[in-house]
């Protein structure tokens, strides 16, 4: 079993039944939905989902898991998800993907929201590994842009797959691939990415992280 399966099993003895869990994006939150169905079929746990993906949506609906639609819920008991990166203050990054809108919207409607991810995830400030991922409507990149570079964001728009045109997240935005003075804390980034017109969301999670469960080498711990 790897580091990413087993913080995922772990993360699966948080949910009883009737519960209403949000499904992360991601190979470790698959390994969790995985777990999940066997819960159902070998336990008889009863619980129904929400997905931040439309991948998640599939794989939970491949399971025949109970899913349903982020429109019809006002809150759920607990969402497990991955990270791109962890800091000691459970500051996330998150967004490598297509999803952030679902997963950040997911993480606040959580009671509880379980990161579950191997050791490389933990950094020590946010953007040390990756930029900081910004969904901005399509028709306001270049202002959202402009207005980022003033407080010091270095970045471009996120090319497709083919390289021949830009990345379109599930709700239809472009993303700016931005890094900033690794100086500039998380809290005040994430207030001025929030106050920025044009931009929809961020992958800056602050302050939303209950539980970190992190594998390395075949241990979890929990944080
Ligand atoms: C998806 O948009 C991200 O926020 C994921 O949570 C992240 O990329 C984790 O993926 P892995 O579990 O595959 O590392």
């Amino acid at each position: 079993m790897n580091d990413k399966q087993l913080v995922a099993l772990q993360a699966a003895k948080y949910v009883k039944n009737g519960m209403l869990v949000g499904l992360g994006t991601g190979s470790t939150a698959n390994y969790f939905i995985e777990e999940l169905a066997r819960l159902t079929r070998d336990e008889g746990l009863k619980f129904t989902t929400v997905a931040s993906s439309t991948i998640s949506a599939q794989k939970a609906q491949s399971l025949q898991l109970p899913i349903v639609a982020l429109e019809h819920i006002n809150s759920i008991d607990l969402y497990v998800d991955g990270a791109d990166e962890i800091t000691p203050g459970k500051t996330l990054l998150k967004g490598r993907g297509s999803d952030l809108v679902k997963e950040k919207l997911l993480a606040k409607a959580a009671a509880q929201l379980i990161v579950v991810a191997d050791a490389s995830k933990l950094v020590s400030h946010i953007g040390q590994n990756f930029p900081i991922p910004i969904e901005v409507i399509p028709f306001a990149w270049q202002l959202a842009k402009k207005s980022l570079e003033a407080f010091g964001g270095v970045g471009e728009l996120r090319p497709n797959a083919a390289k021949d045109g830009f990345w379109i997240t599930s709700h239809g935005s472009y993303v700016l691939d931005m890094q900033f003075d690794k100086n500039l804390d998380a809290s005040t980034l994430n207030a001025l990415i929030n106050n920025t017109p044009g931009v929809i969301e961020h992958g800056i999670f602050c302050g939303l992280t209950g539980v970190v469960l992190i594998a390395d080498n075949g241990t979890v711990s929990e944080y």
